[in-house]
């Protein structure tokens, strides 16, 4: 599990849309990452869901009207605002949101999002003609220039039977949201960071390729863990079966030479580089334009090399992360290439056990210091340990550029 959600108090506005049922989903998620969820529910939103639902998975008494026989010295009408690390209002109705934007008070959810001192996501969701109304729109202009973040809604099917814009964007969406937005102030603030992921994939005809093991696990956890420190992320991916981080500006590439332009390209007005894609080291020298047939029993590749990209890039006062994953003298090579590539950090780690692993076990090594062993822990809970690092490396060197 990740740290970011870990006691944080998330006020969870329900509003009264057939989308409800799906914030019973992202009540669970956020309980089950350690925040402390409180549910604050609209009468109509009572039609469709029950507060029980609620209660039995946050483990808190759900809030629903103003006037609640609870002392106010204890819990009063705007305390759950006022504690709140973050408010999000999903499903969020065009009845909500109109009331938000003009600054109504008259329910237990309106009153919460007024009193809240705290960062307020809203998820619109409802019918398209709703949606479009110059008065929806007009609302939902008005809270985003208040600060307000508007996640979605996305187009799609509908519970009236019409396709267009309205729906509840998927719960991931909503908890990439919220980690970013409770992370916007972290340690990597204002940092811009190029993360690689996956295999590459190097033709050999127009039906087959030369790749690898690597599932992509490790670096979209580290895109993960850098947003929830602040960064603001680029994410080059070879093809994996992960759905990219909804925060991250994402690149998909196929081989090697695309993964090396796109690189060079994302790195110019990057702080950072994380190099976690098992980049092919080989490529069929020449590509067939036709499917390869079956002739004889052996069949000989003409393999070249493909660009070595951390060696090739050099762009001053970059901070250079590299992977080793190897099978054998892991930590010998780990340094040599720490050294050959110039990097500032490297992450040595078994290639048998960690390519397509939900497991991280792995040895940081920084330039003239000794290895230090981290797992086995989660490739979520490593690749916090890396960003932490990447923060602290970021920081010697600015003080040592003041200096
Ligand atoms: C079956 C049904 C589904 C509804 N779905 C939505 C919806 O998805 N979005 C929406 O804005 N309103 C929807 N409404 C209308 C709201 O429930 C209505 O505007 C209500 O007053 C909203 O109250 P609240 O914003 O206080 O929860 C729906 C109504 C019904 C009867």
């Amino acid at each position: 599990m990740t740290t970011i959600l870990k006691g944080k108090r998330i006020v969870l506005g329900v509003s009264g849309g057939i989308a409800a049922y799906k914030s019973v989903e992202l009540a669970r998620e956020l309980t089950l990452a350690g925040a402390q969820v409180d549910v604050v529910m609209t009468r109509a939103a009572r039609e469709f869901v029950g507060p029980l639902t609620f209660e039995t998975l946050t483990r808190r008494p759900v809030r629903t009207e103003v006037f609640e026989q609870w002392t106010e010295a204890e819990s009063g009408h705007v305390s759950l605002g006022e504690r709140a690390d973050l408010m999000i209002i999903a499903p969020a109705t065009a009845q909500v949101i109109a009331k938000l934007a003009h600054g109504l008070a008259d329910d237990m959810l309106s009153v919460t999002a007024l009193a809240t001192p705290a960062p307020v996501i809203v998820a619109p969701a409802m019918d398209y003609h709703m949606y479009q109304h110059p008065a929806t729109q007009a609302n939902l202009r008005t809270l985003a220039d208040r600060g307000v973040r508007i996640v979605g809604p996305d187009e799609g099917l509908l519970a009236s039977g019409l396709v267009g814009p309205g729906r509840l964007v998927p719960t991931t969406r909503l908890m990439d949201a919220i980690r970013a937005t409770l992370g916007s102030n972290g340690p990597l603030a204002g940092v811009r960071v190029v993360v690689t992921a996956g295999p590459t994939r190097e033709p050999l005809d127009p039906l087959r390729f030369l790749s690898n093991r690597s599932s992509g696990k490790m670096g979209y956890a580290l895109v993960a863990a850098a947003i929830d420190a602040g960064a603001s992320v680029t994410l080059i991916t070879g093809p994996t079966a992960l759905t990219p981080h909804s925060e991250a500006s994402v690149i998909g590439v196929e081989s090697a030479a695309e993964m090396a332009d796109a690189v060079q390209t994302a790195v110019q007005d990057a702080d950072v580089l994380i190099m976690t894609a098992a980049v092919a080291d080989y490529r069929p020298a020449s590509v067939a334009e036709h499917k390869i047939k079956k002739s004889s029993d052996d069949l000989t590749l003409n393999l070249t090399r493909t660009t070595d990209i951390l060696a090739s890039i050099d762009r001053p006062g970059l901070l250079k992360v590299g992977f080793a994953a190897e099978t054998t003298s892991l930590l010998d090579y780990a340094r040599d290439k720490l050294r050959a590539k110039h990097l500032d950090l490297i992450v040595a780690n078994d290639a048998r056990t960690s390519m397509g692993s939900d497991e991280g076990w792995a040895y940081l090594l920084e330039p003239g210091k000794e290895a230090e062993e981290v797992g086995p822990t989660s490739k979520a809970e490593l690749a916090e340990v890396i960003i932490d690092r990447v923060a602290s490396l970021l920081r010697s060197r600015r003080t040592s550029e003041r200096d």
